[in-house]
């Protein structure tokens, strides 16, 4: 299996990967978001990674560009969503290895701090803390009882203690 950036001609294989993964429920709205990520300017830079063995797409994933209030265009930040992994090669270590590869190449890139709404028990295996304790509200209210699914992982030291604010996706 190999991991690489995905290319504009890779778009059908991409939401294919998620219409899978995210099945008949919220296939179809993830479908979407995906779709109007990729061609928006101000979710940029993005970076979305396709996993493929043999020509055959596995799974995906994707972070955009967002802004801490308080720290606009001072802080590089970026929220990871969607993950998807086709239901057939899930729990093979797929998911992980997009998160480790994305989390390399954005470190490399400078980005600061990375934020996920997620399974509160699958991404702190790859270093998300919670991130409401931190100091950073998520874009839209969380209820209490999910409060851990708000997390973060700083890529470079000494962002967390000196940031914090609420998360907002520029204009789109
Ligand atoms: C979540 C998802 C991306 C994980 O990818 P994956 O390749 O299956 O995950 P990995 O192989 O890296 O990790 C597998 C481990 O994560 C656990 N895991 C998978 N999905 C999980 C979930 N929703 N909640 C908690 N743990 C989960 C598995 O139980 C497994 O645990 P084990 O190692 O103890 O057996 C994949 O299951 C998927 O696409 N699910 C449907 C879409 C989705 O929910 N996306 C995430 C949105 S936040």
């Amino acid at each position: 299996m190999k991991i690489k950036e995905s290319i504009p001609s890779d778009l059908s294989k991409v939401l294919q990967v998620e219409r899978q993964a995210f099945g008949d429920d919220q296939g179809p709205e993830i479908v979407d978001l995906v779709k109007g990520l990729l061609s928006d300017p101000s979710a940029r830079p993005l970076l979305s990674l396709l996993a493929e063995d043999n020509g055959r797409a596995l799974g995906h994933i994707l972070f955009t560009r967002a802004q801490i209030t308080n720290f606009i265009d001072s802080v590089s930040a970026v929220i990871l969503a969607p993950l998807a992994v086709i239901p057939e090669r899930q729990s093979r270590g797929i998911g992980g290895r997009l998160i480790k590869e994305g989390l390399r190449r954005l470190s490399a890139s400078g980005v600061e701090l990375v934020f996920v709404l997620g399974h509160p028990e699958y991404y702190p295996r790859h270093g998300f803390k919670p991130a409401g304790e931190l100091g950073f509200e998520a874009t839209y209210p969380i209820p209490d009882e999910h409060a851990d699914a708000w997390m973060v992982q700083a890529l470079q030291p000494g962002v967390i203690g000196k940031v914090s604010g609420k998360l907002f996706v520029p204009m789109r």
